[in-house]
């Protein structure tokens, strides 16, 4: 079904093409042909709960989650506490040589960098993502038009090599329809298919509308996420729950 309704867009290129991110397309294409290594799977031990992700993760075993895709709250008073949680938490539960990827402001890059590396996390690479819809974005504390986001990527030691070669560069698309702080499914599905394997389990402690989840399940990956607000949690659901999985709905096509 899903591959049918994929088909059917790419017929229709010459409608959809300005929406459809043609990288994404390119990754899908991939993983239907068995050349990433990730198979469509039906996620049987993927969970997803309302909850405080301090409390979930206390929950899981030590060693248990192959890697972290996230997006902590950038608040001021909550950013510190949530990378801390995080690092602390990316130590005791990634498996060895699990990557980290996380979104990290620009103006706090340093401190951000400064925590990870504090717990004992191992710096991999930066993974700029290129918002095509950005321009507006001014961060005044430093007159700067920020045109990216950086995704940190973290591993527990020891540093193994990712699977696959990845090209370093992410060029996003705006997508906020579910949250307002979404990120693009694009940029997730980008970096897991290069990143991940068959049967891995995916972690994301401040899921928001489901981004990180949903691409995990289209690409057949397990995965494990939390998040604190109930109508967050809710929209995300409906996104996990849609039934077939539309590549329509998905790559959030308008209609
Ligand atoms: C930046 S948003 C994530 C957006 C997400 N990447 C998406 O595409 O929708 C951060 C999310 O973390 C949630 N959050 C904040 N503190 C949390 C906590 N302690 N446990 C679980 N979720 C939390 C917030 O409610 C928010 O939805």
């Amino acid at each position: 079904m899903i591959y049918r309704s994929w088909i059917a867009i790419l017929a229709g290129a010459g409608t959809t093409d300005h929406i459809l991110n043609r990288r994404t397309i390119v990754v899908l294409k991939s993983v239907r042909k068995g050349r990433t290594g990730i198979c469509k799977g039906v996620n049987m031990t993927s969970t997803f709960e309302n909850i405080d992700c301090d409390q979930g993760m206390a929950d899981l075993e030590i060693g248990s989650v192959d890697h972290i895709f996230t997006d902590p709250p950038y608040l001021k008073d909550v950013w510190e506490e949530a990378y801390q949680t995080l690092a602390i938490n990316s130590m005791i539960l990634l498996k060895p040589s699990g990557f980290l990827f996380t979104y990290c402001p620009q103006y706090r890059l340093s401190d951000v960098m400064g925590i990870l590396e504090g717990a004992g996390l191992q710096y991999y690479w930066v993974i700029p993502v290129l918002n095509q819809n950005a321009g507006t974005g001014v961060v005044w504390a430093r007159n700067a038009i920020c045109l990216y986001t950086p995704i940190l990527v973290y591993q527990n030691p020891p540093i193994k090599k990712a699977p696959m070669v990845f090209e370093d560069v992410v060029r996003g698309m705006c997508q906020k329809a579910y949250h307002p702080w979404q990120q693009s499914i694009h940029d997730v599905l980008g970096i897991l298919c290069r990143f991940a394997i068959s049967g891995e389990t995916i972690l994301d402690p401040f899921a928001g509308s489901g981004t990180t989840l949903l691409a995990a399940k289209l690409l057949g990956l397990e995965y494990i996420g939390f998040e604190i607000d109930p109508d967050t949690y809710r929209i995300a659901c409906q996104r996990l729950e849609q039934q077939p999985l539309d590549l329509r709905q998905f790559c959030e096509v308008e209609a």
